[in-house]
């Protein structure tokens, strides 16, 4: 059965030191109140890469990606991004971050 959304929380080792199994249970939780748990479903995921971010949340098919994610930001999350399909800009990460902006300038030569 194909869900309408999946909630990918991070479960690596960095997220994992982050309490995102909190945040795992959290999610599990805030669906199952919500009556979401035929079309949503949460999953725990392998490291995203971002690590030092954590607990990272990934949430398809959106292809959004949050950080620093806290047990007290699901509520909002399921709220505004899962029910509403908006996004919850201030827990986004930002896509600028991870492009490489390096000038001639910047390079050490040796
Ligand atoms: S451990 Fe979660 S992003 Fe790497």
């Amino acid at each position: 059965m194909a869900f309408q959304r999946y909630i990918l929380v991070c479960g690596g080792a960095g997220c994992h030191d982050n309490a995102s199994e909190g945040v795992f249970r959290g999610f599990i939780h805030e669906i199952e109140a919500k009556e979401l748990q035929s079309t949503v479903q949460v999953v725990k995921a392998g490291c995203f890469g971002f690590c030092e971010k954590g607990p990272v949340v990934k949430i398809l098919p959106d292809e959004k990606i949050y950080v620093g994610v806290g047990v007290d930001d699901i509520r909002e999350l399921v709220s505004e991004h899962v029910v509403g399909g908006r996004f919850v800009t201030r827990l986004l990460y930002d896509e600028s971050e991870s492009k490489q902006h390096v000038r001639v300038d910047d390079l050490d030569f040796y």
